[in-house]
């Protein structure tokens, strides 16, 4: 087991936002959490990431869990380039392997080098900053918020090929949507409604 979420809830303003659920992930899986927009998706993955801390419930991790996550709108260092971005990111652990940096942002279409400030980048282009951040360090629990968001087809396959690649590599991800992600093949699907989460 990576993850097991134990009747979590969490209010916000004392309205039932998370009602009591349970989520346990096994490594090496690819699981859907699908939920309307507001239905509580990101609330869970900032619980799990401790971003938010949720009134009852405990998470339980596998010792060896590197956490990787893309939560909603993802912030960087706005007046800075994407290379002193990820540098910045990657030397917190001192995780940082270049090499491997540059190959993932090549995959999804950016530029390394760019003098570009990424304030200055798209919704699409910060989306796959997001997605590399996640997953440059071999973290082996890895969340991902709506990844698709913003994507272009070609950015979208290669996603698709990466996902597969990480999952091959017995790396578990979960992601959440609103859309069904009909071209993933999920090992397990969750519905998120009404705060309660059941298995689709
Ligand atoms: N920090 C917060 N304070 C108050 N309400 C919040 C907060 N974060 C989220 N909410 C509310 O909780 C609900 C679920 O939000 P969220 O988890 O972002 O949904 P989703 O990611 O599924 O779109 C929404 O109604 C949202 O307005
Ligand atoms: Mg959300």
């Amino acid at each position: 087991m990576n993850i097991k979420l134990e009747n979590i809830s969490k209010n916000f303003n004392k309205r039932l936002i998370i009602e009591g659920v349970d989520l346990q992930v096994d490594f090496g899986k690819l699981v859907h959490i699908i939920g309307s927009n507001g239905s509580g998706k990101s609330t869970i993955f900032k619980i799990i990431c401790k971003i938010i801390e949720p009134d009852s419930g405990s998470i339980e991790f596998s010792d060896q869990t590197q956490l990787g996550a893309l939560i909603e709108n993802p912030s960087f260092m706005e007046d800075m380039s994407l290379k002193k971005n990820l540098q910045f990111l990657g030397g917190i652990k001192k995780q940082f392997d270049e090499e491997k940096v540059i190959r993932l942002t090549e995959r999804l279409g950016l530029d390394y080098d760019s003098k570009v400030k990424v304030g200055k980048y798209s919704v699409g282009m910060r989306q796959k900053m997001g997605i590399i951040q996640a997953i440059m360090e071999d973290q082996n629990l890895i969340l991902l918020d709506e990844p698709t968001r913003g994507l272009d087809k070609a950015a979208l396959a290669e996603l698709k090929r990466l996902i597969e690649e990480l999952i091959a590599e017995n790396k578990t991800i979960i992601i959440a949507s609103h859309d069904n992600l009909s071209e993933l093949n999920f090992d397990e699907q969750y519905l998120l409604e009404e705060g309660r989460l059941q298995l689709n």
